[in-house]
């Protein structure tokens, strides 16, 4: 799915500058995204996991062109795509979704979420911030309520050249992740996918 290689220094004004790059990349190359993200598994839990009392406001954190978010209208939920990117919300408003155009770190939660789908969003956020953050979609979620988390395995993190245009990207273990996201979540499932050499890793989290 990505291809990524070459990496270069973390820049004083990082937040800035990895929310400069990383949109130029997104608004240029939304094509690439332009797909359902784990068709074999997202679906299969969401079946699973979700129960209608945990009502049906559903929130897509870095919602890409909306595929995701619009199966999920389409299953009758309520969703609200949250996306930095100004093309990613033009293709999301295009599916007739709900959008706001911002970064999970100045996403301020009205509303609460019976479930959350953060798919391959928190890999574009520094590892300083990742615990903070997921603490934040905890809070935005109703108890029960489940959170579909999709991370790159790997080491480390920083600006990395694949697609036309570099992205910033963080790298995790699984217990890594599993350690970051004890203290908010209980894991139920996980699933596992490689591909063009990266490893992608599926965790569903349930909120006590
Ligand atoms: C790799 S794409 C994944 C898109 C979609 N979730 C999917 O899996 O098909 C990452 C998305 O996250 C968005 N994004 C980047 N930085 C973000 C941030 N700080 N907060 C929320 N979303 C972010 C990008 O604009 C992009 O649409």
């Amino acid at each position: 799915m990505e291809q990524v290689s070459i990496v270069y220094p973390m820049p004083n004004d990082h937040q800035n500058e990895i929310d400069r790059v990383n949109k130029a990349c997104y608004d240029n190359c939304a094509d690439i995204w332009d797909r359902f993200p784990f068709p074999e598994a997202i679906p299969k839990f969401v079946q699973k996991y979700y129960t209608p009392n945990l009502g049906n406001n559903v929130l897509d954190v870095g919602s890409g062109t909306g595929i995701l978010a619009k199966w999920l209208l389409d299953q009758g939920f309520n969703v609200l795509c949250l996306d930095p990117s100004s093309e990613m919300v033009r293709r999301c408003q295009e599916k007739g979704l709900r959008t706001q155009q911002g970064s999970l770190q100045d996403y301020r939660s009205k509303d609460q979420f019976g479930m959350i789908f953060a798919i391959l969003s928190l890999i574009h956020i520094p590892k300083t911030a990742f615990s903070s953050q997921i603490k934040k979609l905890a809070d935005s979620l109703s108890p029960g309520g489940i959170l579909f988390l999709a991370m790159l395995e790997g080491q480390g993190e920083g600006f990395f050249e694949g697609q036309k245009y570099p992205r910033f990207l963080s790298f995790y273990s699984t217990d890594e992740v599993k350690e970051k996201i004890k203290p908010f979540f209980m894991q139920m499932d996980y699933h596992y996918a490689k591909a063009g050499g990266i490893g992608y890793m599926l965790f569903v989290l349930k909120k006590p």
